[in-house]
């Protein structure tokens, strides 16, 4: 067969160009292995079970010192499960999984870190450097696939590490290491092994910023969980967000802050991501945000200058740029303000990236704070989603969104005028808005 090795697309004939992605020159020969469809045949079929009786054994579970890491996960690890990791690369992937092996091999498990992309000697530096060292830990340099099985019989660990899937290869697999059917073919053999012998394994894939080359992006859908770890690498802080998990929440995410000795866990973020927060500055705008089941308090920053050139520019860090995009018509349409010769610049502060539209009303705000040059008083918070005719809509939970604005010190709240009904105590002062240029106008009112 011939495999497209950017998407994967498979024909029985080689061509220029891919009739899927219409890359040029992608397609790299494949072995099908006939053996590969008795498998599938020696598996006898299991029967229809009545839902209702259905036993549930609630999963045991792996728990270490590393507090965050484990409720991430839905409360420990489950022993056997397939885990995947992505990142950029520097973000901290092997920082992570080397701090993760050793609190497993704290925990009294035996556990292999594999490492093909650098040496024993730079993993072992890098251990002292988080100074760490236990007798359950074991380090192999070895990028073969059947050199690697080999050994994870020999040694008989209960957890493995890949660092990372991409450098691996199997012989059998013509393509080169990190193309697509290498990386495919490598997770299901580690599939095989975290069930077949329960071994708890962690995979870890590189991401480009776009999210695809050589994809962690195609062997999603063959593991348990998938984290991805972003985060700026110039500041500390590290996000690792959980995207899949079979066996616990997701879209909940851990905190860390990268410090000389590796990295700590961040017990409250809000404070965190608020630490570095200037007051008095227009253009800067604090939103309770949901990440998951809890809520972090998030600063919005926004930046808009006059355009010296034809096209004004729009750039966003940290929000979708096509929500921007229709907030800035929503600003122009409903609110009166003159954008099309402005440059707008808008991020999230700390690197964290929201995709929840309860964020909306904050944009909103901190674009018309920067475009008038007005500060918003720093006790308050700005909630809401906004839709195209300018309405501001209610937010879930709003209730533990307005509890973390209030215990980090917060005063006053811009709400939709609908949650107020919702609300039973009142912590802090609530402003019910109904449409946005209320909402600019009651942040802006003088006091
Ligand atoms: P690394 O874990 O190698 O990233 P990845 O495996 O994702 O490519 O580490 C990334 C960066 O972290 C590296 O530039 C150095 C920095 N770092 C620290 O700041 N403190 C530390 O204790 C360690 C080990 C790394
Ligand atoms: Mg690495």
């Amino acid at each position: 067969m011939w495999e497209c090795s950017h998407c994967g697309h498979e024909q029985a004939k080689w061509t220029g160009s891919c009739v899927q992605c219409k890359s040029w020159n992608s397609f790299m020969e494949k072995l099908v292995l006939e053996q590969d469809k008795f498998v599938a045949k020696k598996h006898r079929s299991n029967s229809p079970v009545r839902l209702k009786d259905v036993q549930l054994q609630p999963f045991p579970r792996i728990s270490t010192h590393l507090r965050e890491f484990d409720r991430l996960l839905g409360g420990g690890v489950v022993p056997g499960a397939l885990t995947l990791i992505g990142g950029e690369p520097g973000v901290g992937k092997s920082t992570l999984l080397m701090q993760v092996s050793e609190a497993y091999a704290r925990a009294g498990l035996k556990v292999l870190y594999i490492s093909g992309e650098e040496s024993v000697d730079q993993t072992k530096l890098r251990a002292e450097r988080l100074g760490i060292d236990h007798d359950n830990l074991f380090l192999l340099n070895e990028t073969s696939f059947s050199e690697i099985k080999h050994h994870i019989d020999q040694c008989t660990p209960q957890v493995i590490i890949v660092d990372s899937i991409q450098i691996l290869y199997k012989e059998e697999v013509l393509s080169s290491p990190g193309s697509v059917s290498q990386v495919r073919e490598l997770a299901q053999e580690f599939m095989h092994i975290a069930k077949g012998y329960g071994i708890t394994t962690f995979l870890i894939g590189h991401v480009t910023k776009s999210g695809e080359i050589a994809g962690p992006r195609v062997l999603e859908h063959i593991v348990d969980t998938v984290l991805d770890f972003e985060g700026d690498r110039e500041q500390g802080l590290r996000i690792l967000r959980s995207m899949k998990n079979r066996f616990g929440p997701t879209d909940d995410i851990a905190l860390f802050q990268m410090q000389e000795k590796g990295l700590k866990e961040v017990e409250n973020p809000s404070e965190a991501l608020l630490s570095q927060r200037s007051h008095h500055v227009s253009g800067s705008v604090i939103v309770p945000s949901l990440e998951g089941i809890r809520s972090i308090l998030i600063e919005i920053q926004a930046l808009v200058t006059p355009t010296a050139y034809a096209n004004p520019t729009r750039k966003s860090a940290g929000i979708d740029p096509n929500r921007l995009a229709l907030l800035l018509a929503v600003l122009e349409k409903r609110v009166g303000y003159r954008l099309y010769n402005q440059d707008v610049f808008v991020a999230v502060a700390g690197g964290i990236r929201i995709i929840e539209p309860a964020i909306d009303l904050g944009i909103i705000i901190a674009i018309a704070s920067s475009l008038t040059n007005q500060c918003l008083d720093p006790k308050t918070v700005v909630l809401g989603e906004v839709g195209l005719g300018g309405e501001v809509r209610n937010v879930s939970r709003i209730a533990s969104r307005l509890q973390e604005a209030f215990s980090l010190g917060f005063a006053r709240a811009i709400v939709p005028k609908k949650a107020l009904a919702h609300i039973k105590e009142e912590k802090i002062a609530l402003i019910g808005v109904n449409m946005v240029d209320e909402a600019i106008e009651a942040v802006f009112q003088k006091k």
